[in-house]
């Protein structure tokens, strides 16, 4: 199934509505600029190159929407919708990297006529679905040297399709592998408190006829300790210079718990996850999120008392020091993260 796509008359973006999963498929369809922002903000699409892919597609839509043959006029439109949709969610780069890339289209054809802009708009936010479709395969099949027929793997909260166009990321080489006739048992962690691993990765992986267990964040140490894991498997929202990796919250906490039982713990993400730009984790922006996703939204009645405080980060950052290696469509990048990533895709590397 297609989580993301352009609608057949070019006038929206339709989803699915990754809040109802696995209870419910839900196709939303996505036509104006706040539909975009709401969907974004409220996870009803997510997962870092879904995210690009969906603001790539509503540039396409919105671009549509302006009434002016002017072409100063029609950038200055586009620019305050790239704006607005670039502001529902600070930390997966993709987003903004998707969102320039579609600018870029604009500002280098500023000769051309407004439908002129919009057919090349068109082809941009389709090349960009498709290369992550590539990228994702690419990603699958050197992830999928990590590890062995057998094996058992650790992941946690979702980079399979649904986050991305095809395969995924971190859950790739599993799909792939099991193309290939191989078995893997997968652990979920359940992921709080948005749940993205029970109610996506673990439907998913049971989908495809992938062995999985879902387990509660806080049994990732007696997995590891039971000899059940062999590796840990995870994508990634934005990576920095030094190798620096930000990915849902708690990701940090199962690569300390890898590196305590000697578990190889890899990151596997696309090239438009890594931000040469940002130096370091310090430099990523971390998404605070509403206190009631941790008080009540999964719950009958609030589970917490009322006026309690809550800190609630979307996101935490992965030291560079506990990851085995960073795959990417090019290859797997392994330590000194600052040399390999450079090495790979530095400036004047395509
Ligand atoms: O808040 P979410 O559900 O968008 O967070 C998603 C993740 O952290 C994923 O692991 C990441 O985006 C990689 S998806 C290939």
């Amino acid at each position: 199934m297609k989580n993301v796509y352009l609608h057949e008359d070019g006038k929206a973006v339709t989803i699915i509505d990754q809040t109802k999963l696995p209870t419910v498929t839900e196709y939303l369809t996505l036509g104006t600029a706040k539909d975009l922002y709401d969907a974004i903000f409220e996870l009803k699409v997510r997962g870092a190159p879904a995210i690009g892919i969906c603001a790539a597609f509503g540039m396409y839509v919105l671009a549509g929407t302006i009434e002016t043959g002017d072409y100063d006029e029609f950038l200055k439109k586009f620019r305050e919708y790239k704006d607005y949709l670039n502001s529902s969610r600070p930390t997966a780069v993709n987003l903004s990297w998707a969102l320039n890339r579609m600018e870029q289209v604009v500002t280098s054809h500023s000769d051309a006529s407004v439908p002129e802009i919009l057919g090349y708009l068109k082809k941009e936010c389709m090349d960009i679905q498709e290369e992550d479709s590539q990228m994702c395969r690419a990603i699958s099949e050197y992830g999928l040297s990590l590890i062995k027929d057998g094996d058992g793997i650790l992941t946690h909260c979702n980079a399979g399709p649904l986050a991305t166009s095809r395969y995924g990321t971190a859950l790739g080489p599993l799909f792939l592998g099991k193309e290939q006739g191989m078995n893997f048992h997968v652990f979920a962690d359940e992921t709080r408190p948005l749940l993205q691993g029970a109610r996506l990765t673990s439907y998913e992986l049971d989908q495809a006829g992938i062995d999985v267990t879902l387990i509660c964040d806080n049994m990732a140490s007696i997995v590891m300790k039971n000899g059940w894991i062999q590796a840990c498997f995870v994508g990634c929202d934005r990576i920095a210079a030094n190798g620096d990796a930000a990915n849902k919250i708690g990701t940090s906490g199962v690569a300390i718990l890898a590196k305590h039982y000697g578990i190889p713990f890899y990151v596997l993400g696309p090239s438009s996850t890594i931000d040469l730009d940002c130096a370091t984790g310090d430099d990523i922006q971390i998404e605070l999120r509403s206190p009631e996703e941790i008080k009540s939204k999964f719950y009958e009645k609030p589970m917490a008392p009322e006026g309690v405080k809550c800190y609630n980060p979307a996101f935490d950052v992965t030291d560079h020091t506990l990851i085995a290696g960073i795959v990417t469509e090019k290859g797997i990048c392994r330590p000194p993260y600052t040399e390999s990533l450079a090495n790979m895709f530095g400036k004047n590397k395509k």
